[in-house]
């Protein structure tokens, strides 16, 4: 082969190089953001700050997603949907429709309680901005306990074994002096004491969400969640009640004073009917970590052939088969989200993106 022939075999083939590296692009302009973050050239504006999140990729972006299906769930009427035939008169009429709203149901791990998240709940019960709330055992007793005495901050690598011989528990970075629930058994016990008495005399069945309302109301403070949940009248479901400092009481209590009955069995038709009894109304799900209060909120929407949105916060991964890391597409499979709903999952932190995300939505509207 002559140094011609062999020059043009080498250009052809770079040529085909070429061609595979830089393949033509479909074009993206108009379909797609642009990635773009803040200009902080432009001073700290935090309001712009957030409002960049969408356009700057990974978990930022899904927060900034979270934030836009939030702002749909608040913003839905149910005068946005096209008549359905057949509808009734009620759904007919133009203000009903006009005022009927996205019932949203709210879900926490108990540790959010323990942490400053609780006052970004209870902002959001004390202004009515949400419908059901769901949380375990922690949830509960960790509010009414902030009441009696104070949470710190620690450290992640205080030594176990020295926090024990000072009396001080931890969670996570946070401790909690063990006298706080010395305080919690000196305020609820009578309170145990008093339910069993009216289960006995008024025939009351007590059920977890009864128990949570009443202790919201026999806490009567301002600063906690679930004096505004039983102000509001604003239900909030622990299946798991007994799995924390609850239990612990309830345990002593059995033997005090023997006879305290909760009943599970009313909570889940009351828990159930908060979504099959939402009827034309959308239902939206926002869901901050796993576990119970994930799974509860889903699985009764699963009773009215899904949620229409949803929001889950945590830092849950998929590939265990966990329930608690599934992406809002399994619960698709499962009926618990209708197939048209809108979604997101933001693997972050609860602490950090839940109150940017308030700030963005439910605290907008009630400036
Ligand atoms: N303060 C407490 O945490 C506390 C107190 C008393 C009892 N308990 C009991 O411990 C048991 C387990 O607690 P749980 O079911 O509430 O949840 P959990 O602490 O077991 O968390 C479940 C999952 O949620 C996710 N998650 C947790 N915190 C998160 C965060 N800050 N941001 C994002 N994702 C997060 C993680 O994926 C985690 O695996 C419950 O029965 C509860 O009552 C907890």
């Amino acid at each position: 082969m002559g140094e011609t022939s062999k020059e043009g075999e080498t250009s052809k083939v770079m040529d085909s190089v070429h061609s595979t590296v830089f393949k033509e692009s479909e074009t993206l302009e108009g379909k797609c953001q642009k990635i773009q973050g803040y200009d902080f050239n432009k001073g700290v504006n935090y309001s712009q700050l957030l409002k960049s999140m969408v356009s700057t990729g990974f978990q930022a972006s899904n927060l900034g997603d979270a934030i836009e299906v939030v702002n749909e769930m608040i913003g839905w009427r149910l005068s946005d949907e096209a008549l359905v035939e057949g509808c009734s008169e009620e759904e007919r009429d133009m203000k009903f429709r006009e005022s009927t709203k996205c019932k949203i149901f709210l879900g926490f791990t108990s540790n959010l309680i323990s942490s400053g998240v609780r006052d970004t709940v209870r902002y959001l019960v004390q202004h009515r901005m949400v419908e059901v709330v769901v949380t375990t055992a922690g949830g509960i007793e960790e509010d009414l306990i902030k009441c009696l005495a104070h949470t710190y901050k620690g450290d992640f690598n205080l030594d176990g074994a020295h926090l024990r011989s000072k009396g001080l528990n931890r969670i996570g970075n946070l401790l909690v002096p063990n006298d706080n629930y010395c305080k919690f058994e000196d305020w609820i016990i009578p309170i145990f004491d008093q339910m069993l008495e009216e289960q006995k005399t008024e025939k009351l069945l007590w059920t977890p969400s009864k128990v949570i309302a009443c202790l919201g109301k026999e806490i009567n403070d301002e600063s906690s969640y679930l004096y505004w949940a039983y102000k509001n009248g604003i239900p909030v479901f622990c299946p798991g009640l007994t799995d924390g400092s609850l239990g612990d009481m309830l345990y002593f209590h059995s033997f005090r004073n023997p006879g305290l009955v909760i009943d599970i069995v009313q909570d889940i038709r009351a828990m159930n009917g908060e979504a099959v009894h939402a009827n034309h109304r959308k239902t939206g799900m926002i869901i901050l970590g796993g576990g119970l209060p994930k799974h509860h909120i889903c699985n009764a929407n699963m009773m009215r052939n899904g949620a229409d949105y949803a929001v889950f916060i945590n830092t849950a991964q998929e590939f265990d088969g966990s329930d608690s890391g599934a992406q809002p597409d399994e619960a698709v499979s499962w009926g618990k989200l209708r197939g048209s709903a809108k979604t997101v999952k933001v693997h972050c932190d609860a602490t950090i993106a839940f109150p940017l995300l308030v700030a963005e939505t439910f605290a907008q509207k009630c400036i």
